[in-house]
Parts: structure tokens; C-alpha cells; sequence
């Protein structure tokens, strides 16, 4: 018996950001968009007394920690505790999804475990508690549950659902190294030491691009205020986005924290010219293509599964 959930990663087509609060963590207005790229999580019952025991593989399987400080380790202790059962469970993540790219990755595997336990173990949390659960694991793990497009606020955690009124064609850009989100904040402090930063607020044209489903109007109204932080500690990244945007993507922009970046382009061909530009032009480590919006955490039945 095993149960396997496929999640999806996101990138953040609007991330305004706030000044610190006292917790440390910064309000947010953060337009997620789930992408075609995806985890899958698979869980299988451990003998009584066995605990946790998490294995990846993938192509960044060896940057993923397998101990409790895994997303998912820690999603399956949660819900354990919550129905007072004993979290024994192999987790197993089939990784596609970037590892501390800014897409979400860990916070995917997180939310998929979730369901996935939930499922194994037959819980049946409510959605709302499933979904608390999240809030509580991490700022971006709600919107990995939910996929399509949400308006994340608070820290991120508070989720309203968007109206997406077409698909959007993406190119991700990987690069040679991580960024630590916590380290990309702190650099986001450092350089608005001195300013008055503004409270975040959702952009109207941004939303309205979305809903119309309409890539030119998206990509005028896109925006990431980590992004300065981004390239003040990763500053080759700028060679990426302008390779990118010279190769006739939309626009070009750093996906949340980085340091993947990601291109809109007008279509599905025209994401496709992109990518072999971006690929051949030695600014990046490896390049994708994927659309959104795309479904958040799902069961996949037991005969796709594996
Ligand atoms: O919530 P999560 O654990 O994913 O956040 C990782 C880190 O990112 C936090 O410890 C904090 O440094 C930073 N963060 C923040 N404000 C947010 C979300 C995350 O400062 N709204």
C-alpha cells in the first residue's frame, strides 16, 4: 500500500514586501502562479517504532536533506501529533522541482506529504486544517496545497484564490547555486536601511493581466521586490535576464527569492526559442519550460502512480 501526490512549483509574478515586523518575518502582497514543474511525494507505512525515514532522487537529490528538518518529515510529524498516531512512514520524493531556487521546492514536498499521509493513514483532515497545517510548516506551503493562482498576504500564508483567464508560457532558468531565502530577506533589510518602506499591496493591473489571461499586460505589470537583494548577492544573475530578454521573452524577472529567474513568453513556441537561447548562452546551469496555472497538490491514482 502507497499513496503518491504530485505538487507543483510556483513563481511569484507579483512579490511586494513589507517592512520587518517584530516576528522578523515581513507582510507580504504575493501573487502566486503554480507552473508545470513538479514533486512527486510518495509514502508507504514503516514498521510500529520506525519513525520517519525520507529518501529523494532527482537530479538535485544530493542538495535535499533527508533528516527531520525536511519539509516533508516534518508535515508527516505534524499531522501524526495532530491525530495522536505515531508518524511511521517512508517518504519517498521523486525531485523535478529546483532545490532553494525560489520556486518552492521544499515547501511543494511538504504539502505533498501532508495529503499524502493524510490519504495513507485515512485522517481525512478537513482542508482547512490541512491548510493550517501549512501555514505552519512555512510561509509558501498553503499555496503548494492550493496551486492555481492565490494572493498570498500576512507572511504569505493567507490565501485568496485568482481568477487565471488563460495559460501562461514560462522559461526557468536554473543556476549554479542556491540563494538561502532567510539570507535574501536579510539583504532586502540591509538595503532598506534608512527608507521608509511602503506597506505591499496587490497590483491591480497585474491582476486584472491575469484574469484576462492576457501575457503582454502580465508582463508590463510584473514585479519582485527581492529582486535588487537577489542580485546584490548573486550578481551574475543580471547576465541571465538580460540573455533572456534579448532572446525575446516578455519579460524577465527573479522567481521570488532566487535565484532561478523566470521568462514569460507570448506562447508555447515562443518559450521553446527562448529556452535554446537561454541554453547555449553559458549564464545558467540548466533551463526549463513549463506553463501555468497549474493544479496544486493531487492523488495520483495507484496505476499512474510510481
Ligand atoms: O516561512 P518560511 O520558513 O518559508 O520562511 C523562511 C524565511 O524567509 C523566514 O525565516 C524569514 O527569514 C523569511 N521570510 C520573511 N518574510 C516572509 C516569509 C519568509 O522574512 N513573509
Amino acid at each position: 500500500m502507497s499513496v503518491t501526490v504530485r505538487v507543483p512549483a510556483k513563481v511569484n509574478v507579483q512579490l511586494a514586501v513589507g517592512a520587518a515586523r517584530p516576528d522578523g518575518f515581513h507582510d507580504l502582497a504575493n501573487v502566486f502562479l503554480a507552473v508545470g514543474l513538479y514533486d512527486e511525494i510518495t509514502v508507504t507505512p514503516a514498521a510500529p517504532g520506525d519513525g520517519v525515514h525520507v529518501t529523494c532522487d532527482g537530479p538535485d537529490a544530493a542538495l535535499v536533506p533527508l533528516d527531520g528538518t525536511n519539509l516533508a518529515a516534518r508535515a508527516a510529524e505534524a499531522l501524526a501529533a495532530r491525530y495522536g498516531r505515531r508518524p511511521d512512514v517512508r517518504i519517498h520524493i521523486a525531485k523535478d522541482i529546483p532545490v532553494a531556487g525560489g520556486m518552492a521546492g521544499g515547501s511543494a514536498d511538504g504539502a505533498g506529504a501532508l495529503v499524502a499521509c493524510d490519504a495513507l493513514w485515512g485522517t481525512a483532515a478537513p482542508r482547512r486544517e490541512l491548510l493550517d497545517i501549512c501555514a505552519e510548516l512555512g510561509s509558501d506551503v498553503p499555496f503548494s496545497l492550493l496551486g492555481g493562482a492565490a494572493l498570498g498576504t500576512g507572511r504569505g500564508e493567507k490565501l485568496t484564490a485568482l481568477d487565471v483567464g488563460g495559460v501562461f508560457h514560462w522559461v526557468f532558468a536554473m543556476a549554479d547555486r542556491g540563494l538561502s531565502t532567510p539570507a535574501v530577506f536579510r539583504e532586502f533589510d540591509r538595503l532598506a536601511e534608512g527608507r521608509d518602506v511602503p506597506a505591499p499591496v496587490a497590483s491591480r493591473p497585474l491582476l486584472d493581466a491575469l484574469a484576462k489571461g492576457d501575457p503582454d499586460a502580465l508582463a508590463a505589470a510584473v514585479s519582485n521586490d527581492l529582486q535588487p537583494a537577489a542580485l546584490s548577492l548573486f550578481p551574475a544573475l543580471a547576465d541571465t535576464l538580460a540573455a533572456g530578454t534579448a532572446a525575446g521573452a516578455l519579460t524577465a524577472l527573479v522567481s521570488g527569492s532566487g535565484p532561478t529567474t523566470a521568462f514569460l513568453a507570448r506562447d508555447a513556441e515562443s518559450a521553446v526559442k527562448v529556452a535554446d537561447v537561454l541554453r547555449v548562452s553559458g549564464t545558467c546551469r540548466s533551463v526549463r519550460t513549463a506553463s501555468g496555472p497549474a493544479q496544486g497538490a493531487t492523488l495520483i491514482p495507484r496505476e499512474r502512480a510510481g
